[in-house]
């Protein structure tokens, strides 16, 4: 009998708490739902997951095929490399070679300009071979890479740079290392040969990168591409880089110190420049960034102007990974963004990188220019007399 009292009594006890536990749940509901007169249970208005929408512009829709392909699960269930399943009828076509299916995909291929056509085409290859190499560019574990993207004609663009912001330096125990990030001039498309030029250039410098593909604009996103991957096999220790144009200054004491005067979780995934947020293509014919809507819809990830930006070689490494699963897209400074987008992260803003320009009034004063990272653009005679200024040891500003 007393065991069974001794239950009841538990019982009791437990039935207890239980109405204190409901008491506290509803008057705690109740509280927090005080405009919510009627006390219904609150639906969510958006659904938690993303349906599924299969887009009509033709980056985003191949796009969607590569993120299936690059899901695990799928991954299991076909036997298709992602050369094939992303051409159209399944049958094995090298990404080289023109897509000969993507001008029935898109409405009024035919009359897009003649660069969207070509970049389309090609839109699959991206394993362009380096012709010219800097093996040992990293050897001594550079603290500052410098990548500059330039094209064959501009040697004096890029003597500017060696004599003034590009010099490899040692500042302290930190090493500044220099390369031109270059391209192919095709002699079909009516350029002078250059080549002789190029290869003295080269060996009298040694900061020449040059692969084989057409050095266009809508290929900087290739330059990128390419870039990241000889990073991650060239140079994996570069502890931070820096890549640009090669008509930018860059005040380069500014930047080291800024990079040294990082934390080190800060630096770890560290991606600065002039950061764009809430953009999208522009849609007028008449531009240089102009992106039809059959080919892209949707807004851009933020991204940071391609002038210049700075970031550290573990991110690199990391975005090399990412690059993979991004299609190529037209505009470099976008694609960055989306592979950055991929990993889960934005470009920061910093106040130093004036991509587009300063006011006119300040541009003859030098004390413009002792505290910013980046200003765009400059000829290079500007370069020079700018850097030969800054060093002057009477400068007060
Ligand atoms: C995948 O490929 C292997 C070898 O080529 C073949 O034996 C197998 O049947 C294929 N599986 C499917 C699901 O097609
Ligand atoms: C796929 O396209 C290729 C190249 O045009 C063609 O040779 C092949 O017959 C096509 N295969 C199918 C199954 O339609
Ligand atoms: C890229 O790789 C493919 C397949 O491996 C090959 O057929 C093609 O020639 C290569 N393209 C270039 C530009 O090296
Ligand atoms: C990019 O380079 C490749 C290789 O040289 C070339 O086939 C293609 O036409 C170029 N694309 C553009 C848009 O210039
Ligand atoms: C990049 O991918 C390779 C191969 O999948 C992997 O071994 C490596 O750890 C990855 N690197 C980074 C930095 O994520």
């Amino acid at each position: 009998m007393s065991v069974g009292r001794r239950r009841l009594k538990l019982l009791g006890i437990l039935m207890m708490v239980n109405f204190f536990i409901y008491v506290i749940v509803e008057v705690s509901k109740s509280s927090g739902q005080a405009k919510n007169s009627k006390r219904h249970v609150i639906i969510p208005q958006a659904k938690f997951w993303r349906k599924f929408v299969p887009h009509k512009a033709y980056w985003n829709k191949q796009q969607q095929k590569l993120e299936r392909l690059s899901n695990p699960i799928f991954a299991l269930l076909t036997n298709m490399t992602v050369e094939e399943s992303l051409s159209s009828n399944g049958s094995f076509s090298n990404a080289c070679d023109p897509d000969p299916f993507v001008a029935l995909q898109i409405n009024g291929f035919k009359d897009l300009p003649d660069r969207f056509k070509d970049f389309l085409h090609y839109l699959r290859c991206r394993n362009y071979s380096l012709l010219v190499d800097q093996p040992h560019k990293c050897k001594h574990k550079p603290f500052l890479l410098l990548a500059i993207k330039s094209l064959i004609p501009h040697f004096d663009r890029r003597q500017a740079i060696r004599q003034s912001w590009g010099k490899e330096i040692k500042s302290g125990d930190a090493t500044v290392v220099r390369v031109f990030l270059l391209g192919q001039n095709s002699p079909e498309d009516n350029f002078p040969d250059l080549s002789d030029m190029l290869k003295f250039e080269s060996e009298t410098h040694q900061d020449i990168l040059l692969w084989d593909y057409k050095d266009t604009f809508f290929n900087l996103t290739l330059k990128e591409v390419l870039f990241l991957k000889w990073v991650s096999n060239t140079c994996p220790d570069a502890q931070f880089i820096f890549k640009g144009d090669d008509d930018v200054f860059v005040n380069t004491h500014q930047i080291l110190d800024y990079l040294k005067s990082l934390t080190k979780d800060k630096a770890k995934d560290l991606f600065i420049g002039d950061v764009i947020k809430d953009a999208g293509p522009h849609r007028d014919k008449t531009l240089k960034y102009y992106i039809p809507e059959s080919i892209y819809e949707g807004s851009y990830p933020p991204y940071a102007g391609g002038g210049g930006f700075l970031y550290s070689g573990d991110l690199a490494l990391r975005l090399a990974n990412a690059s993979d699963q991004v299609l190529l897209y037209p505009i470099d400074d976008v694609y960055t963004g989306m592979c950055l987008q991929k990993l889960g992260l934005a470009p920061e803003k910093h106040k130093g990188f004036k991509t587009f320009g300063i006011e006119e009034k300040h541009r003859d004063n030098i004390c413009s220019y002792t505290n910013l990272m980046l200003v765009h653009s400059r000829q290079p005679q500007e370069i020079i007399k700018i850097w030969t200024n800054l060093q002057d040891p009477d400068l007060s500003c």
